[in-house]
């Protein structure tokens, strides 16, 4: 056998192996992505729907507590003592001047936005309607939610016996309550 010979023969299973390599990959990666894609079928077929849906929608469906049954025996005095938390930023006197969140004076029933002089975000400025005892008790649950881009930063009342005594507190600040519902 003469050296050109032995170096062909060589060559030939050097690129026999490299075949059945390369070959092999190609499978593996073939093999690879139907593995792949059977694991994300099953993976869906898994998850089923109405769990998502569930999960997905249970923070939406929050339910807020309403306060029209329990306001006429809320507590005045508990809702004075509650108004600490808004009187950083609120007077509620007649008249008087508002400070980082507009006068509450007669805020029942009273158009929203509707200060003179005070600066209102666009987002309530725009929201509409009057403070009602209902969506007044909703916005105090949680004002950046009842009102996104509101510019009042309170966390919010999470009780309702709170949200009570605190709209009846401000029921008595007007010159002539509005009828409890
Ligand atoms: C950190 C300051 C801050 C606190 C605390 C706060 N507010 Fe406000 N409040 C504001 C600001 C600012 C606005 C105006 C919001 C806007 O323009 O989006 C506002 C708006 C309001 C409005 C709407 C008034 C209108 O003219 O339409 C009501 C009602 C209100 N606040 C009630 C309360 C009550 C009740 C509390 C306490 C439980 C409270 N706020 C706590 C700053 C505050």
């Amino acid at each position: 056998m003469s050296g050109l010979e032995v170096n062909k023969i060589l060559a030939s299973i050097i690129l026999a192996i490299l075949v059945v390599t390369v070959i092999g990959h190609i499978g593996d990666i073939i093999i690879d992505i139907e593995h792949h894609e059977m694991k994300e079928t099953a993976y869906k077929i898994d998850v089923p729907e109405s769990d998502e849906v569930i999960a997905g929608d249970a923070p939406k469906e929050e339910i807020i507590e309403p306060i029209s049954l329990i306001l006429a025996s809320a507590s005045l005095e508990k809702g004075e003592k509650l108004f600490k938390k808004c009187s950083a930023c609120h007077n509620y006197e007649k008249n008087s001047a508002s400070k980082v969140g507009p006068n509450l004076w007669n805020i029942i029933n009273r158009p929203k936005a509707n200060v003179d002089g005070f600066v209102y975000s666009k987002a309530l400025a725009e929201y509409g309607g009057e403070w009602s005892y209902e969506e007044l008790a909703e916005f105090l649950y949680k004002p950046k939610k009842f009102i996104k881009g509101t510019k009042m930063n309170f966390a919010g009342l999470k009780k309702v016996q709170d949200r009570a005594n605190i709209v009846l507190f401000l029921r008595e600040q007007a010159e002539n309550p509005v009828p409890l519902p």
